[in-house]
């Protein structure tokens, strides 16, 4: 049976690349009847300093965020990832599978340490492995993430498989599937086509946040680098018209189409004319969004009872992992 499970750091506002990366697909995957875990990730999100009430905040924040792009908590687990204690007791038992040559090649350490790594946590550096941690746990069959999860994605394969070698366990931990598909995988900044859309990006003309009004939003999007070119032809290469390419991505992906179909709608029209049509597409899209989060949280109640019932839910499914783990590894058990 299948079993989504994805997750979103507790650190900083949500974007346009988080909510079409990840935010709108796991809606699409509820819609199909999959059983999908929905977590924020605080465990992961403190690897570097938070402010603790801030981290609160920032917690229900996104919580709000899955239930405001409509994922349903009757039907989907929405929980805080610190609330079920399995997934930092799991993620000790893989820090002894994983090997710090695999850690090693984590290109996300890499840019997140920055110049001193021994300046940088520890936390920071064992990360992925707490993030293979929280899929194992639920022995997720399929993971939707952006683009720049692909990495992490696969050391979890390679720690499941090792664990079950390791300990002679066939088949225990099931390799999970990396689901990184549809047109905005990996949204860009509207500044630079070469550099990610990141809520560390110091400008904040480079991104869409969720919490932005509609003339923001409509502001960002007509102010985004292009060229001096209009809009490419269908076939059109545009590999060395990032900027371009990525507002085409982000129309694609908001109006549930592909990038061809994009492209022949707009083929030879100026930028006058396709800008205006994706602020349109935006606001459209994201005002809903950004409504329902500001209804919900004004009143954390609501936010709290769905995180406190999806903790619940979510340790019912991982404790007999964790409990079934221990008893592979050879703990004692009275
Ligand atoms: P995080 O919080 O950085 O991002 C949340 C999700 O948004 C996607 N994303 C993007 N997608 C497209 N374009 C972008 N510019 C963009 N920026 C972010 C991310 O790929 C992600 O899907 N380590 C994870 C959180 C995590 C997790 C997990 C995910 C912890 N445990 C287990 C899956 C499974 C992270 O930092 O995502």
């Amino acid at each position: 049976p299948r079993r989504i499970l994805s997750g979103i750091q507790a650190s900083g506002a949500l974007h346009l690349g988080n909510y079409l990366g990840a935010l709108k697909r796991f809606t699409a995957l509820q819609d199909q009847g999959a059983p999908c875990f929905l977590f924020v990730a605080d465990l992961h999100a403190i690897t570097v300093w938070q402010d603790p009430a801030v981290l609160t905040a920032q917690t229900r924040e996104i919580a709000a965020a899955y239930i405001a792009s409509g994922l349903d908590p009757a039907k989907s687990t929405i929980f805080p990832q610190s609330a079920v204690r399995a997934h930092s007791e799991l993620a000790w038992i893989l820090n002894c599978v994983a090997r710090l040559g695999w850690l090693d090649r984590m290109t996300q350490f890499k840019e997140k340490s920055g110049k001193h790594k021994e300046r940088a946590s520890v936390g920071l550096y064992t990360y992925p492995v707490l993030q293979a941690a929280d899929i194992l746990l639920y022995k997720a069959t399929e993971v939707p993430v952006g683009e720049d999860q692909k990495q992490h994605l696969e050391l979890t394969r390679d720690i499941a498989a090792k664990f079950n070698t390791d300990f002679n366990a066939p088949g225990f931990f099931p390799p999970p599937e990396p689901l990184i598909q549809g047109p905005a995988t990996r949204v860009m900044s509207l500044r630079d086509g070469a550099a990610k859309m990141s809520k560390s990006d110091p400008s904040d003309q480079s991104r869409i946040n969720l919490t932005d009004d509609a003339d923001t939003i409509a502001a960002k999007i007509r102010k985004s680098k292009t060229d001096m070119g209009v809009m490419p032809d269908p076939g059109e290469s545009l590999d060395d018209r990032p900027e371009v390419r990525n507002l085409i991505a982000i129309y694609a992906a908001l109006s549930d189409t592909t990038r061809d179909a994009v492209t022949a709608q707009f083929a030879g029209q100026g930028f006058g004319a396709f800008k205006p049509a994706l602020a349109d597409l935006a606001v459209a899209a994201l005002a809903p969004v950004t409504a329902e989060m500001r209804r919900l949280m004004e009143d954390p109640a609501e936010i709290d009872r769905v995180l406190r019932d999806g903790a619940e839910r979510a340790t019912a499914i991982a404790d007999p992992v964790v409990d079934e783990v221990k008893r592979i590894v050879g703990f004692w058990r009275g």
